[in-house]
């Protein structure tokens, strides 16, 4: 026998005192690594969960981190929420990962915008229609949200006064104080409240309108019954419907104007709510154009509004004040989900800008929007009226 060959019988012989050590230290790490609280292992840094194989009770809040000492909400530079892609446009849920950290945003317009919704919810706004209970049409509300509603006040006023601690500032124990407005408001729920109340303290809090939908069992023999329903909220900047009309109805009859939506999205959307895993965020963004300044808009904006024998046509250019009137509209939505109640939480955050300050973006820019614009085509074309608007605003972003 050389050097090289194995001595098996040693080997076992050496082996054998050491074998029961060996299989309990081995099961000890099996059984650690299984229930340890390794952050890392459950959330990404854009709080994903990793590996597909995640434990739904292994659900850890993100962390939050507060913005720079250095950050001036005033003069910070906005999002620039563009989009458009050059080509076809594709009905798809186009939706991102994204980071917890930039869920919810302070930015230059926070304290106009969160006038802006108070004026809408109190009937008081003089350039809204008169005589229309809008606060009716914004501000909703069903007792078996009260659970979801106090977990996403809870969390978000957790987030605002981590994220902005100096424009988010705790008065005592049970008060916070919003500096952009300077506005008192809980710092959290308790129990002898309503979850109504906790609606519109969170309109004072962040400019995004959110929407919370969650299962209702008691309506699932209902059409869709099984779909995610819109149980509370805010909807103050509605694009172009009444947000009442949609509200306690299901993610299908939400969407049902939309062109193709039963086809194209109606299921994997619903397996995408269904397979949504707590405090995960993603987002997406959509683009319009209105030819006014009005935010909350209930009977314009879309061709669902216009009677069936309304021909489309495009709009006379010299008419139109590309400064005052027409205007860009994006909406950055994000969606999680809460893990103590399961709701869905989707926020829309809305952005209306002056064609004219578009007109100052870069060229590339300007010709992804006409590119994005010339992909309108047929019933999207018709449902984002786009052969009225079009036409005239790509006159406008083309000439220098
Ligand atoms: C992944 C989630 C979602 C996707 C992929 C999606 C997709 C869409 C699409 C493609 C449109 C057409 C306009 C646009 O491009 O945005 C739309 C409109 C709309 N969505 Fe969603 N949506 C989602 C979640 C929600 C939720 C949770 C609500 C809750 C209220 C909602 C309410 C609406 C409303 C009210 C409209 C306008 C309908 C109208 O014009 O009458 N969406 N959505």
């Amino acid at each position: 026998m050389d050097a090289l060959t194995v001595n098996w019988n040693a080997l076992r012989e050496a082996y054998e005192p050491l074998r029961v050590p060996i299989l309990i230290g081995t099961l000890l790490v099996i059984v650690v690594s299984l229930f340890k609280d390794d952050k890392s292992k459950i959330f990404t840094s854009n709080g994903l969960t990793l590996g597909g194989n995640e434990k739904k009770d292994r659900i850890v809040k993100p962390v939050i981190k507060p913005v720079p000492d250095s950050f001036d909400w005033k003069t910070a530079d906005p999002l620039k929420s563009y989009p458009f892609k050059e080509g076809l446009y594709k009905l798809t849920m186009g939706i991102k990962n994204l980071d917890p950290q930039d869920y919810l945003l302070v930015e230059p317009v926070h304290a106009e915008r969160l006038q802006l919704k108070q004026k809408l919810m109190s009937n008081s706004h003089p350039d809204y229609p008169q005589g229309k209970d809008i606060r009716k049409e914004t501000v909703f509300y069903k007792p078996e949200a009260e659970m979801a509603v106090k977990e996403y006040y809870d969390f978000v006023l957790d987030y605002m006064c981590t994220k902005y601690p100096k424009l988010y500032v705790k008065i005592g124990n049970n008060q916070v104080l919003n500096k952009t407005i300077d506005e008192v408001i809980p710092a959290h729920t308790d129990d002898k409240t309503p979850g109504e109340d906790y609606v519109v303290h969170l309109s004072k809090v962040i400019d995004e309108d959110y929407i919370i939908l969650q299962k209702d069992p008691s309506r699932s023999g209902e059409k869709d019954g099984d779909e995610y329903f819109f149980k509370a909220g805010i909807f103050t900047f509605a694009a172009g419907f009444a947000p009442s009309e949609r509200f306690d109805t299901p993610l299908s009859y939400i969407h049902h104007p939309i062109p193709g939506y039963e086809d194209k999205l109606k299921p994997t959307m619903n397996r995408f709510f269904d397979k949504l895993l707590p405090f995960r965020f993603v987002t997406r963004s959509n683009f319009s154009v209105q030819t006014h300044n009005k935010f909350y808009v209930d009977d314009s904006n879309k061709g669902h509004n216009l009677s069936a024998d309304y021909e489309q046509k495009p709009l006379d250019y010299d008419s139109l004040d590309f400064e005052k009137d027409v205007h860009y509209r994006s909406e950055r939505q994000v969606l999680t989900k809460l893990p103590k109640s399961g709701a869905v939480v989707f926020t829309i955050r809305t952005y209306l800008i002056p064609m004219a300050q578009i007109k100052k973006e870069p060229k590339e820019v300007r010709e992804r929007f006409i590119g994005a614009i010339n992909g309108l085509q047929g019933d999207i074309s018709a449902y984002k009226r786009s052969k009225e608007w079009g036409p005239p605003v790509i006159k406008y972003l083309s000439d220098d």
